[in-house]
């Protein structure tokens, strides 16, 4: 029997904090009508001070693995998707590990740019077929404004902050991830970069005085690149499960601008029903979009059992990727109440014996070390 990987759970995090056009105009030489012209945002998400990709990320998940039923301790696997990780190391998938209590689950972070949650559970999705795994979860989260600099008006208006992550699971039934296509194309990495802070600019006064810690972008180029591969890449997704555009019910694209989504709809002949758009609202949030949009095409009952979709996204690299997917959990999600309610509780109680947990683990690490120093 074949094992196929099915989407079980999910969920996302927004940061409260709103940024709309208007307040960019003090910041920069832009106005509200030029960025709704030309990219369809209306406002965006930024973290506040204590808020970081982890704990983002940590949020998403619970969320996650509440729709899914499934306690940490079940994940085999944990990968989070992102360009603006905590650390460069430790990865913030082990950051996420430990704050879910998920102790029998290994986990890397990927870095694909926007592309990275479609990466994600491309790997994922694949692990699982090939039996590696039975139950990954995969986020994608960003902290862009972290990295963006509010001086430059050609990125500072589109970029923004959140976190989206899902859950696969193994199952013999039909559905779920039917096929899956990534690319890359390294000849057009310096078009969207961030050039300080790895080996071949170390973080020192002169890569901060030049900059060189903020995303830069040549937005021309990565427009048409996405016009183009976007899709390019959902065409050949659906060949490779043996279908066609004609049988698509809902297509979940990276937002990154409205023009883009557009086009890449009038391409592929779609309806505007049968595409996601979230971008007024929320920005460029990187790889957290278009888990952040699977979620709310949920939560908007745009989605029913047996769907076919297609999740296609491009970034940074250069990178696109695609997944095409049957759809296999029941919706709405109706539960009892008090089950629930008890359910809720003991997970809470989980996330705390994991935080004591993680304490315990650091003191007895901080006493062995002072018995290596005797
Ligand atoms: N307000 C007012 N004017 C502006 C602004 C602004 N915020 N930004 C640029 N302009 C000006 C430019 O200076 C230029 O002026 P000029 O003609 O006098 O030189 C003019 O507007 C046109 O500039 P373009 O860059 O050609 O504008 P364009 O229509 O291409 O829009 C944008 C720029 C929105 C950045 C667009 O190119 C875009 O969305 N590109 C894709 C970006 C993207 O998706 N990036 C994410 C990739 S995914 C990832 O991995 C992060």
């Amino acid at each position: 029997m074949t094992t196929n990987a099915h989407l079980v759970g999910w969920g996302r995090y927004i940061p409260e904090r709103i940024l709309t056009n208007d307040e960019l105009t003090q910041m920069v030489d832009t106005s509200d009508e030029w960025i709704r012209a030309r990219t369809g945002i209306a406002e965006r998400r930024i973290a506040s001070d204590g808020e970081t990709t982890a704990s983002m990320s940590i949020q998403a998940a619970r969320r996650a693995l509440e729709v899914a039923r499934l306690e940490p301790s079940q994940l085999d696997l944990i990968i989070v998707a992102t360009a603006t990780p905590d650390y460069l190391f430790p990865a913030t998938a082990c950051l996420v590990q430990d704050a879910l209590g998920a102790t029998h689950a290994g986990a890397f972070d990927l870095a694909a740019g926007c592309t990275g949650f479609v990466y994600g559970l491309n790997v994922a999705a694949n692990l699982i077929s090939a039996g590696a795994h039975e139950t990954v979860l995969i986020v994608g989260a960003e902290t862009l404004s972290r990295i963006v600099d509010w001086h430059d008006r050609g990125t500072c208006i589109l970029f923004s902050d959140g976190a989206g992550a899902v859950i696969l699971q193994a199952n013999g039934a039909d559905g779920g991830v039917l096929s899956t296509l990534v690319g890359s194309d390294g000849s057009g990495g310096e078009l969207l970069c961030l050039p300080g802070g790895g080996s071949r600019h170390p973080a020192s006064h002169r890569t901060v005085a030049e900059g060189l810690h903020y995303l830069r972008m040549r937005g021309r180029e990565v427009f048409r690149f996405a016009v183009r591969t976007m899709p390019d890449a959902t065409r050949q997704v659906l060949k490779r499960a043996g279908l066609s555009v004609a049988d698509l019910n809902l297509l979940i694209p990276h937002q990154a601008n409205q023009r883009i989504t557009d086009a890449s709809a009038k391409s592929l002949g779609l309806p505007p029903e049968a595409i996601i758009s979230n971008v007024e609202w929320y920005g460029n949030n990187s790889a957290a979009s278009i888990p952040i949009a699977l979620c709310e095409a949920v939560e908007e009952g745009r989605i029913q059992q047996d769907d076919l979709l297609v999740l296609v996204g491009f970034g940074a690299g250069l990178t696109w990727a695609a997944t095409a997917l049957r759809w296999s959990k029941p919706l709405p999600l109706v539960e009892p109440s008090p089950r629930k309610k008890i359910w809720t509780f003991g997970q809470k109680l989980r996330y705390r014996y994991a935080a004591l947990r993680s304490l315990v683990r650091r003191f007895l690490r901080w006493l062995l070390s002072l018995g290596v120093k005797e």
